[in-house]
């Protein structure tokens, strides 16, 4: 039987809670509340509820035709993720936790984001629950995912811009961290992926295992049997091990994570922490999993096209499963991405995400090499329309530069 993590959040070797003393309080009150809810009927209720109502809940199993004619290889099917709220799979995580704030009678939220989709989705729940919301954000990733800032802003969030380190997601999370051991009394930390010190790892995983639930019983009924491929994005690991966690036990399903392949993997010009070189098992931002890192130990600086897979951690369960051999893991270069990305608009009318774009180009290498009764589910775990300005930049659509123009008049 899978049972991850142990009572103290270890997977394996990884995970634990590595937090500073003052947070320790918080932490412990954030799993007793998470431990509590999950026994609570009303609880799940109102959480299904929401999903549902609020965010669109079931999204829908698609079988893409034209793209599997295309390849002429396995079948594709692609959860569409996408199709909530919002935009992408982190509203679901967003919406749970704000359920537990209301529990535990917080006033303040907190966030960290990189593509802007968990900002977007925490600016959300701040609105609809009447809570103060900051989220800290890197200033490359406010500047490359510029739309999401806006809808931020709009819904009453304050953006704070990180301009420590390197600018992007890591730096978002160490921001507020900082900031949750300062106002610890009144705040909640929203995190939004499968990482970070205990109970984080495991309750995003509760909230987000949805997504694998939902497609096992759509993937029955609509090819009759079990997947024999699931492949998700992972960048900290939550639309991925949501995906997974239904389907561990099924040892006959591959499960597979594309990681970010940047510009290639010799270098650091990449966020790949399994298959990149400067890959090591290292403690970070209150966790133990692999990291990218140098030599001395210090963080690694990533590159992805992606802002929300360009992170030096990953979820200390992706690097049990990885250790153990229950998942693959392996990595999309930047320039498949785009070309993935542009083969799903043209063949199916399908926007995905920079991010579910690396599932997506695995999913086109592997499709071909299989045959016809195969069948791989994809999770597009959001929607493209955040990265219009890098998408039209790597495409090199002059109409779209000429317009730029005349709006900045
Ligand atoms: C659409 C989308 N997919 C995937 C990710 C990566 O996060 P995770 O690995 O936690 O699913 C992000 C992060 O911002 C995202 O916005």
């Amino acid at each position: 039987m899978y049972q991850q993590p142990d009572q103290y959040g270890h997977f394996g070797i990884f995970g634990g809670r590595y937090a500073p003393e003052v947070l320790i309080p918080a932490l412990e009150e954030v799993e007793k509340s998470f431990v509590e809810a999950r026994k609570d009927p009303q609880f799940e209720k109102d959480f299904i509820d929401l999903t549902q109502n609020y965010s669109g809940r079931p999204t829908p199993l698609y079988f893409a035709k034209n793209l599997t004619k295309h390849f002429g290889g396995a079948q594709i099917y692609i959860k569409r993720e996408d199709l909530n709220h919002t935009g992408a799979h982190k509203i679901t995580n967003a919406l749970g936790q704000g359920l537990l704030v209301e529990r535990m009678g917080k006033k303040r939220i907190i966030a960290e984001t990189g593509a802007g989709q968990h900002g977007v989705a925490t600016a959300t729940v701040g609105a609809k629950l009447g809570l103060e919301c900051r989220i800290y954000m890197g200033i490359d990733d406010i500047k490359r995912q510029r739309p999401n800032v806006f809808w931020m802003e709009q819904m009453g969030s304050e953006v704070f811009p990180v301009e420590d380190g390197m600018k992007t997601l890591k730096d978002a999370v160490n921001a507020a961290l900082r900031d949750w051991i300062t106002n610890v009394g009144d705040t909640h930390y929203l995190l939004g992926s499968a990482l970070g010190p205990h109970p984080f790892p495991e309750m995003v995983r509760y909230f987000q295992s949805v997504i694998g639930k939902e497609v096992k019983q759509q993937i029955k009924e609509q090819a009759g049997k079990l997947p024999d491929y699931c492949i998700a994005c992972v960048g900290g690991g939550s639309n991925s091990i949501g995906l997974f966690h239904e389907f561990i036990e099924d040892k006959d399903v591959e499960l597979i994570g594309v990681e970010a392949g940047g510009l290639g993997v010799e270098a650091n010009d990449h966020a790949a922490r399994f298959a990149g070189k400067n890959s090591g098992i290292g403690i970070f931002q209150g966790y133990k999993s692999y990291v990218l890192q140098t030599e001395e130990g210090q963080i690694d600086k990533t590159h992805s096209v992606s802002a929300g897979l360009d992170y030096a951690g990953i979820g200390p369960e992706h690097s049990h499963l990885y250790d153990t051999g229950r998942v693959k893991y392996t990595y999309a270069l930047d320039e498949d991405v785009i070309k993935a990305l542009k083969l799903s608009m043209q063949e199916e009318g399908i926007i995905p995400a920079l991010e579910s774009s690396h599932a997506f180009a695995h999913a086109f290498k592997l499709a071909p090499t299989l045959s016809k009764d195969k069948v791989i589910v994809v999770n597009q775990s959001g929607r493209g329309d955040k990265d219009i300005f890098i998408i039209a930049e790597a495409l090199k659509d002059k109409k779209w530069k000429d317009f730029l123009k005349t709006q900045s008049k």
